[in-house]
């Protein structure tokens, strides 16, 4: 039972998309009708900018965050995993709102930053280091997610396979949201931020 309720609670938590609330509540704009239509940080920066994107990011890897710390609360052994698949989820899938939701990249980020902070952290930095030098933050995205089995299965002893499965599903999520961003990487047409002058 407590497990099924960190499910829920996951799944709810994920359905409040910063990017679409931020957009509607304060600017009367559906990020969903912008850039690439996906409800997550990156397309808060096209539509709205950079620091509204910022505040968008750090929402949603907050409810990971707290998704994570719910389900442990719950049960202790094997809620933080589901919440954390739940949450990503509810913020991929949202029913409140219609099922067109984000890629769950900063959830992610939220859900393994309390699981295996140091996981976290390097991911991170390899997926900033690719956006950086290719200004194609979707590379950074699915590399940096993608990375985190392999790491889990190469680095982290005693070999932890709950953390190892959560990594995996984190993965296959991402690939599938990524769809049509991995489409126009191998077309050549994905968006790029543009350099300042
Ligand atoms: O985290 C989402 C990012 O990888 C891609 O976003 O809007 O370019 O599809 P977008």
């Amino acid at each position: 039972m407590n497990l099924f309720l960190a499910c829920l609670a996951g799944y709810c938590l994920g359905n409040f998309s910063s990017a679409i609330i931020i957009g509607k509540v304060f600017l009367n704009k559906d990020v969903r009708d912008y850039g690439s239509g996906n409800a997550g940080a990156t397309n808060a920066v096209r539509a709205f900018g950079a620091k509204i994107g910022l505040v968008v990011f750090l929402l949603d890897v907050l409810k990971g965050v707290i998704a994570v710390v719910i389900g442990k609360y719950l049960d202790p052994i094997w809620g933080q995993y589901f919440a954390g698949i739940f949450v990503i989820m509810g913020h991929n899938w949202p029913a409140a709102l219609k099922f067109k939701g984000g890629k769950g990249i900063a959830t992610s980020i939220g859900v393994m930053l309390p699981i295996n902070p140091l996981v976290a952290l390097i991911c991170v930095v390899v997926g900033v280091a690719l956006i950086v030098l290719t200004r194609i933050v979707s590379i950074g995205s699915i590399s940096g997610v993608v990375l985190a089995p392999v790491i889990v299965l190469a680095f982290v002893r005693p070999m932890d396979t709950k953390l190892l499965g959560l990594t995996c599903v984190l993965s296959a999520m991402a690939i599938f949201r990524h769809r049509s961003n991995i489409s126009r990487l191998l077309k050549g047409e994905e968006n790029k931020f543009k350099k300042k002058d």
